[in-house]
């Protein structure tokens, strides 16, 4: 039997649950708030579309009792607070630290040898933070902000290019922060095809801004952050973890000397599978890419900084 946790039945661990069940990717999937009664509506409110939408999954959802998560093969970490609109996620970390340290250590209690997806914000920070606590082999630990920030790259892409996005490729590595990341646009294609034979340096320019805000940018219109694409996105790295998939998606992983960096977790193209991080993959990045990760990686490690001691 497959079973998947979420923790944080908020909007993100909901979506987060809701596309893991709809697609059939575990046979159980828990889900555990602090909230009372919301991860048990919430379950209810999913398995009464079992009917509908033809869904074998399990849902469950309990109030704090971890008990309940045992045994899990994959676990992933949504709690904390949301960022407002006006507000960075780095802005979230005083709160968002104690919740996640708390939360890795009741997980592991119950399921020592689950793979853990971070969600929660500052993303990267709270990944090298569950490193911290737990001291876990480092490919069992995965931010999941480049799966969310490369799908949000190639939404733009293909509004550029009047195209489905589903016929785009792209990467977006580094922080996952509204400065800090980088979409690679040398890198995109559509089927393959470079997308700079169809977008100017210009256009292509715009598609990058408006990846590294695409966050920002709803949030500003929704009055809170999204949850959509950062459920799908979370639920895209446990899939491809608990079907080893050998997938090839962006995540925030510790690096020990690849991409010329340590003791830090940043999104790296990452061969996901059975265990987690199978491989970290070193694309060759040119000068200026290389410039723009050692920036990105400089203002993590600040964020990393300001965690509590
Ligand atoms: C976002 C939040 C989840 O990018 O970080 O939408």
């Amino acid at each position: 039997m497959s079973k998947i946790t979420v923790v944080g039945a908020g909007n993100v661990g909901a979506t987060a649950a809701n596309v893991l069940s709809i697609r059939g990717v575990a046979d159980e999937v828990v889900m555990i708030d602090i909230k009372e009664g919301v991860s048990e509506g919430k379950a209810m409110d999913m398995m009464q579309t079992a009917n509908l939408l033809d869904m074998n999954t399990r849902i469950k959802g309990v109030t704090n009792d971890y008990e309940a998560t045992k045994d899990s093969d994959v676990v992933i970490i949504t709690s904390g607070i949301p960022r407002k609109p006006g507000m960075t996620r780095e802005e979230l970390i005083g709160v968002n630290a104690g919740i996640v340290k708390s939360v890795t250590e009741s997980v592991l209690k119950y399921s020592p040898n689950a793979v853990i997806i971070c969600v929660s914000n500052p993303m990267d920070t709270m990944t090298y933070l569950i490193h911290k606590v737990s001291g876990l082999p480092k490919n069992r630990i995965i931010g999941m902000g480049g799966a969310l920030d490369s799908s949000r790259f190639k939404y733009y892409l293909s509004q550029e290019l009047k195209a489905n996005p589903n016929e785009v490729e792209g990467m977006v590595i580094g922080g996952h922060g509204d400065t800090t990341m980088i979409p690679l646009k040398r890198f995109a294609t559509l089927r393959g095809i470079p997308v700079s034979e169809y977008l100017s340096e210009e256009k292509l320019d715009k598609v990058v801004a408006d990846t590294m805000v695409g966050g920002a940018t709803l949030t500003k219109l929704l009055g809170t952050s999204a949850w959509y694409a950062p459920g799908a996105a979370a639920a895209e790295v446990a899939e491809a973890v608990l079907h080893d998939q050998d997938a090839i998606i962006p995540c925030s992983a510790l690096l020990d000397g690849e991409y010329g960096e340590k003791d830090l977790c940043v999104g790296v193209p990452c061969l996901l599978g059975k265990g987690g991080i199978k491989k970290i993959i070193e694309l060759p990045l040119n000068e200026e890419e290389k410039e723009l990760f050692r920036k990105s990686s400089e203002a993590v490690h600040k964020t990393n900084d300001a965690l509590p001691k």
